[in-house]
């Protein structure tokens, strides 16, 4: 058998995308390729972010190259301005404002510290924005403004996301876990997507385990949950609780957990803006801990990036994607037909 790598195939659009940090998009433009289309990001004086192509309609100047100013973003180069909307506002020297001067407004909405995008022709949705539960929750650390650049596709992230089995070998040096190894993962559909699970039993916990919560003598079972969710959200809900114990919600939260978001963004066919939050009920106000819990997780994503961006490379040479099948592609699959079947019933709807 063998696959095709198709980068022609087109993205899902009316849907959102982490476009930036909030904390990044201050006083200064900030340019940003979203689904191969050039975007600039902006706040406005009114403290709210705009998000216009980046794209004058006079003479096609990068409005990135432009500045904010009172009433919103300011062309560099002959100084028209543009309000968040994208309907030009003023023109120097000139009182006729024609109606051909206005940039495409693309929906925005902050929330989780981020700046999410909605790059389809279809009204926004707002409650398709992904769901992040713990995010603000007292008893919660949350890490932001994790951001990478990734050399690949965003569907060759995916199968990488939904792959707990690479964990052992790609990340042997980080957070891979030899005890996984032979241990079968299990899949279930929802509605917006799936989760690759596996539930190592019986094991005795960490040091780190041991440092955050008190397992006493005591074994622990460890939940390891890989979450996919329509069109580009993976998340990783990692709970550590006493051996045995029951595995409602309330005692799985009870326990040492950790959720591990990534809201992959296609930049191109090729490249991904890769966001990463992280969330978790341990060492909360730790910030010695927070800046080595940051260091290693930068240094985990960065050996995917490196084998995800090696791959895309080989595909494009070979026009292949896979020439064999194991079992542990069944999640993997499963995500890329999802998104696949979203992506085909879009085009037919437009
Ligand atoms: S190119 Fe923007 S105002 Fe002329
Ligand atoms: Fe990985």
């Amino acid at each position: 058998m063998s696959l095709k790598a198709d980068f022609t195939q087109g993205f899902v659009r009316n849907q959102w995308y982490a476009a930036g940090w909030a904390s990044e998009v201050c006083d200064r433009p900030v340019a940003r390729r979203i689904l191969n289309e050039p975007v600039v990001l902006f706040r406005a004086s009114d403290g709210k972010v705009g998000a216009l192509e980046d794209q004058c309609p006079h003479r096609l100047a990068p409005l990135s190259l432009g500045e904010c100013v009172d009433g919103g973003l300011r062309c560099g180069y002959h100084g028209m301005v543009f309000g968040r909307d994208g309907v030009c506002v003023s023109i120097p020297a000139q009182d006729v404002i024609p109606p051909t001067a206005r940039a495409r407004a693309y929906p925005v909405i902050e929330r989780y510290g981020l700046i999410w995008l909605w790059p389809g022709h279809k009204p926004a949705d707002q409650s398709l924005v992904p769901h992040v539960p713990a995010y603000g929750m007292q008893g919660w650390e949350v890490l932001e403004n994790g951001y990478q650049h990734h050399g690949a596709n965003y569907r060759i992230e995916i199968e990488n996301l939904m792959d707990p089995a690479h964990t052992t070998y790609l990340h042997k040096e980080t957070i891979g876990n030899p005890a996984a190894k032979n241990v079968p993962v299990s899949v279930a559909k929802s509605d917006h997507g799936l989760k690759a699970y596996r539930w190592i039993e019986n094991i005795p916990p960490t040091p780190l385990d041991r440092a955050s919560r008190d397992f006493g003598e005591g074994r622990v079972d460890r939940q390891i949950a890989f979450h996919f969710a329509l069109p580009a959200t993976s998340f990783v809900d990692i709970a550590v609780i006493p051996a045995g114990s029951d595995r409602s919600e309330a005692c799985l939260s009870a326990g040492v957990r950790t959720y591990s978001y990534k809201f992959l963004t296609p930049e191109t066919q090729s490249t991904t803006h890769f966001f990463w939050l992280h969330i978790r009920n341990f060492r909360v106000g730790d910030a010695a801990f927070n800046a080595s819990l940051r260091a290693s997780l930068e240094k985990t994503f960065q050996e995917d990036n490196v084998m995800a961006s090696a791959i895309q490379q080989e595909q494009e040479r070979t026009g292949l994607r896979q020439k064999t099948a194991l079992a542990i592609d069944r999640a993997p699959m499963m995500a890329l037909k999802m998104i696949d079947q979203m992506a085909r019933s879009e085009s037919a709807g437009d």
